[in-house]
């Protein structure tokens, strides 16, 4: 019979025995506190400097459940705003993106700059009789905001470490897999759905190769995937401090050269790796993704819920309450591509993953069911089981300091997930998780 966890609260997650308790999907408590120590503390991304070229143009996002307007100011900084009015709470911007002067509030009129500023109340002189302290009644703002390769990211929390930092060569290996194609163009529109379940359950299924054949059955049925392509033997997994990771295909340093050898002689592609791997054909790329990034095919996760997917998409997973977690898909694609090629990475765009992918609806089920699993008093009580690979593989060190493990499908990444999760949650602030977070394993794992 399977072993009750303790309801310590330092033992969610059992790494000795790798399970889980599964009530961090469903405890209100729980959630509640995610914000505070989670959200409130990471540094979250935010937008992409491309969608706020000038002054007035904005883009709206959340941190955890804080609604947030990124805008480019009149001195052109980047200023990370919260959305709601000092005076009653009104938000002052309704529109996801665009370009204004300045926010005025709807609700009795006081009127932000573009730096959050307040810089007009009707009734200044008559009803407030001139004495009022304008200076002190601005918008609520991020504790910093800082931009990598273009990506911007904001934190609450004016203690948070710089963002590189933060996200370290594992996190930064994660992006460069988008940015190292050269400038970026956002498309316009992000692709926004809801699905009723936990935000971590969509965060632990981008490392889950496991579901892929299961799952995804019917993809394979029609011939949209290969069976050789949807969960390859070779698999690839880094895992950096804070909770960033990598995990799925990875190319061995043979098949690599192999890959680029045969594309080099102008061959079409073959192999289920050779569509993927089409951005390491230039050396340029292969040098910034560095040895060991260069040959992985894998989907990073910026911690706390970023993923970077290998269809040149962020997906961003917004909790909305313990049971449900809205999605929002951004399609970044390099400026100059080839029409033929950029239509058809549109195409794959909408088509594999997002509200209409032919994946995320078979994903997004199996959630669904997971978090109602987490609310039944008896269920909830018995844990999940994160076993798999657990103590078998190692960390393979590399001189270039890109440690990975080299393995089959495995539950690496989900399991440094919940173990980076319990650091944030039990850390009273960011320099105990400096001091006290786990860090990056290396040996066996
Ligand atoms: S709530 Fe914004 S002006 Fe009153
Ligand atoms: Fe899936």
């Amino acid at each position: 019979m399977a072993q009750v966890i303790s309801s310590s609260r330092a033992r969610w997650y059992d790494p000795d025995s790798a399970t889980l308790d599964r009530r961090i999907f469903s405890d209100p408590e729980i959630y509640q506190q995610e914000l505070e120590r989670i959200f409130g503390r990471a540094w979250n991304f935010i937008c992409h400097e491309s969608q706020l070229p000038e002054p007035g143009r904005f883009f709206m996002n959340y941190i955890g459940e804080d609604q947030v307007i990124a805008v480019r100011d009149r001195k052109h900084q980047i200023q990370v705003l919260l959305n709601s009015c000092p005076h009653r709470g009104n938000t002052v911007c309704r529109a996801e993106q665009g370009k204004t002067a300045s926010f005025l509030c709807s609700y009795h009129g006081w009127n932000y700059d573009l730096d959050g500023s307040l810089i007009g109340m009707p009734g200044e002189n008559q009803f407030y009789r001139g004495d009022f302290d304008k200076k002190a009644w601005g918008l609520g703002k991020a504790a910093q905001v800082q931009i990598y390769r273009g990506f911007v990211f904001a934190t609450l929390d004016a203690q948070a470490p710089p963002l590189v930092d933060y996200l370290g060569w594992v996190g930064r290996l994660g992006l460069d897999m988008v940015a190292s194609s050269g400038d970026i163009e956002v498309l316009d529109g992000v692709q926004k759905n809801r699905i009723k379940c936990n935000w971590k359950l969509a965060v632990d299924n981008l490392y889950d190769w496991y579901h892929v054949k299961v799952s995804h059955g019917s993809a394979l049925r029609i011939g949209l995937l290969t069976e050789e392509s949807m969960a390859p033997d070779g698999q690839m997994v880094m895992l950096g401090d804070y909770g960033h990771g990598i995990g799925g295909p990875g190319l061995s340093q043979a098949q690599l050269n192999d890959f680029v050898e045969r594309m080099g002689n102008g061959e079409e592609p073959s192999k289920w790796y050779d569509l993927q791997a089409a951005r390491r054909l230039d050396q340029r790329t292969r040098d910034e993704l560095g040895p060991v990034g260069a040959r992985s095919l894998g989907h990073p996760n910026i911690f706390p819920n970023l993923w970077v997917t290998l269809t040149r998409q962020l997906c961003l997973r917004i909790p909305r309450g313990p049971f449900e977690t809205e999605l929002w898909w951004f399609t970044l694609l390099p400026e100059g591509m080839p029409e033929e090629e950029r239509r058809m990475a549109i195409f794959i765009a909408n088509h594999m993953f997002g509200p209409a992918g032919f994946l995320e609806q078979d994903d997004g089920e199996n959630w669904s069911h997971s978090t109602r699993g987490a609310m039944g008093n008896a269920t909830r009580k018995r844990p999940l089981n994160y076993q798999m690979g657990h103590g078998q593989d190692t960390v393979v060190g590399d001189p270039s300091g890109q440690n990975s493990i080299e393995t089959v499908v495995n539950e690496h990444g989900q399991r440094w997930t919940y173990q980076s999760w319990q650091d944030w949650m039990t850390a009273d602030d960011w320099p105990s998780l400096i001091a006290n977070h786990t860090p990056a394993p290396t040996g066996v794992v």
